[in-house]
């Protein structure tokens, strides 16, 4: 933990919480494309410069997710982050909990997905799958408590992270 408490998230922060929100979402929508890239490769077939681009993009999409988590990490670490907005203890440790199990999506699923495509590991391939659902649950979660502050509390908490 930061030894300082800012009273607001920094600019690269939010920078980086849009960026990475919008990779997720690419990943989540585009993702089985490098599954058809893969079962081309095997086959020796040649899929279309579409399916080749998304497939490719989602490696490089993957890749830049993880880079940033550690970047975004490093600055909340050196930064710290600004008090939560008040609520009650139950839904302060279920907004901690949920932004806690985010940060270690966005690192195991990248390293499942690299362990998956360049070391050929199964097991890390099922498990890379697995995190498709969480990650679409945590989201559903997330945006729905976001809606709920903003427009049942009206506290403000999406300027916040604008
Ligand atoms: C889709 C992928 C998304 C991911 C992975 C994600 C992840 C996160 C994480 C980890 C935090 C905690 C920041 C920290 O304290 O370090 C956070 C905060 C926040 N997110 Fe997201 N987010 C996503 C999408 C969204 C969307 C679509 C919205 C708006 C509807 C949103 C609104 C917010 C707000 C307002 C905060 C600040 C909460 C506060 O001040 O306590 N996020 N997000
Ligand atoms: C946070 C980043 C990532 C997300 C959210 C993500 C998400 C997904 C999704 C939704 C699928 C499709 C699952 C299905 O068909 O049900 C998928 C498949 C796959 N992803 Fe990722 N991915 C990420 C990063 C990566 C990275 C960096 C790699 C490395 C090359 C990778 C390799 C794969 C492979 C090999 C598959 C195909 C598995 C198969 O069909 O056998 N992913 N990913």
């Amino acid at each position: 933990m930061s030894p300082t408490q800012p009273a607001a998230y920094s600019r690269l922060h939010i920078v980086l919480h849009w960026l990475i929100a919008a990779l997720v979402v690419f990943q989540l929508i585009f993702g089985e494309a490098i599954g058809q890239l893969g079962r081309a490769l095997r086959d020796g077939r040649t899929l279309s410069p579409l399916d080749t681009i998304l497939g490719n993009a989602h490696i490089y999409g993957g890749v830049a997710i993880l880079l940033l988590t550690v970047l975004r990490l490093g600055i909340r670490h050196r930064q710290g982050v600004p008090t939560p907005l008040p609520s009650s203890a139950w839904q302060e440790q279920a907004a901690k909990w949920t932004h806690v199990l985010f940060y270690a999506l966005l690192l195991i699923t990248p390293l499942t997905g690299l362990a998956a495509w360049f070391l050929d590991i199964h097991l890390a391939g099922e498990f890379h799958e697995l995190m498709k659902p969480v990650f679409i649950l945590l989201i559903v979660i997330h945006v729905g408590a976001t809606l709920w502050h903003q427009v049942v509390l009206k506290d403000g908490i999406l300027k916040r992270m604008m």
